[in-house]
């Protein structure tokens, strides 16, 4: 077991990082007194799986629980769901102190977050991420959203859990695509900050595609130091601190968008995005094309996308205009310098943007 501590003064918590059952962590909650009345949102899958053990767990130390299921897509991050969310709350809260556990990937953990972030003006909640994605991503760092017809994320809160609970042994029943996906942000935090985890990487990225736990606890664990330390440095994102960790998306997003969050899953999109990066990062001069070799070769071995398929290049760049990074008729991006290290910079012109985002589709 590992334990990474975000560090943000009287809202710091820990991230486990396990391979055991729901014993620690209902003995982690009971210590950490959140509450008697876990309200615990999930998806049908996964609390099919998992619902029992971590009910038992809970009831264990006198944590009494629901379970509440939603579907486990970007449909669920709707306004309907959330009201139809915190009203069942609302029926269940009798004098018990409630709390929210998310059990679930990040449709689940972002629903649940903004839903405790806004219940009685904030209450309790645990992250219990169920995908590699999650683990290494969105459950850490407190940004909680839901969608609106015009946006992904655009109703939303800061608002920090008291836990993660990233334990790989609930990752046995994804599918090989999900870990994939996920994997692409691992390959992320090598790129942005660290050629050790990047080299480890490809060093044993056999181990890892076959689930080996160790493995998987050790970038797992890298990969939630890295969270935690920019997030601690720059919360809200206010200090450019926190922008790195969007290499790979601006171009990723747009992808996802133009093809309506079909055909590419976010790890896949983003791992052409960041592909895209290099090529913009050597186009500037500023990257050795031997790079962006090693980041394919990377990907490639983790079974991962570098170009789109069947994607219109038009809504494409429609996408690209409207996304958030689009400032004072210039983009922000995040480009690589080297392994480890990136900039980030308003001052790509759009002309090369457009021939590398061509390039991206074949
Ligand atoms: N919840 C994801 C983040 O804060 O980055």
């Amino acid at each position: 077991m590992k334990v990474v501590k975000l560090e943000l003064q009287e809202r710091s918590y820990p991230i486990i990082i396990t391979k055991d059952d729901f014993k620690n962590l209902a003995g982690r909650l009971k210590a950490l007194a959140l509450g008697n009345q876990a309200f615990i949102i999930s998806n049908p899958i996964i609390s099919r799986l998992y619902g029992p053990g971590l009910k038992t767990a809970l009831s264990n130390v006198g944590i009494n629980s629901v379970i509440y299921n939603i579907k486990d897509s970007e449909s669920s991050k709707s306004i309907a769901q959330y009201i139809k969310t915190i009203s069942k709350i609302s029926s269940i809260d009798t004098k018990k102190r409630l709390f929210c556990v998310a059990l679930g990937g990040g449709v689940v953990g972002d629903l649940t977050g903004f839903v405790a972030a806004t219940y009685k003006r904030g209450i309790p909640y645990i992250q219990v991420p169920t995908t590699l994605l999650a683990q290494v991503d969105s459950a850490i760092g407190g940004k909680t959203a839901i969608d609106l017809a015009s946006g992904k994320n655009l109703v939303g809160a800061f608002f920090q859990p008291k836990l993660v609970y990233s334990n790989v042994s609930l990752l046995g029943s994804l599918p090989a695509r999900q870990i994939s996906s996920g994997l692409a942000e691992v390959v992320k935090y090598g790129m942005i900050i660290d050629k050790d985890l990047f080299a480890f990487l490809e060093k044993n990225y056999q181990k890892i595609l076959n689930s080996d736990k160790e493995s998987l606890i050790r970038i797992i664990s890298t990969a939630s130091k890295i969270k935690a330390h920019i997030v601690a440095n720059d919360e809200k994102e206010t200090k450019g601190l926190r922008t790195i960790l969007n290499f790979g998306h601006t171009i990723g997003h747009a992808l996802e968008t133009a093809t309506d969050y079909t055909n590419l899953n976010h790890g896949e999109a983003i791992s052409i995005g960041m592909v895209a990066a290099c090529q913009i990062a050597q186009e500037i001069g500023i990257l050795e094309p031997k790079v962006e070799q090693r980041l394919i070769d990377l990907l490639v071995k983790f079974n991962l996308p570098i170009k789109a398929k069947k994607v219109d290049l038009k809504k494409v760049y429609q996408a690209f205009y409207r996304d958030k990074k689009f400032i004072n008729g210039k983009i922000r991006m995040v480009v690589p310098s080297r392994i480890g290290h990136v900039i980030v910079t308003e001052d790509i012109p759009f002309k090369i943007i457009q021939k590398i985002i061509k390039r991206s589709i074949s």
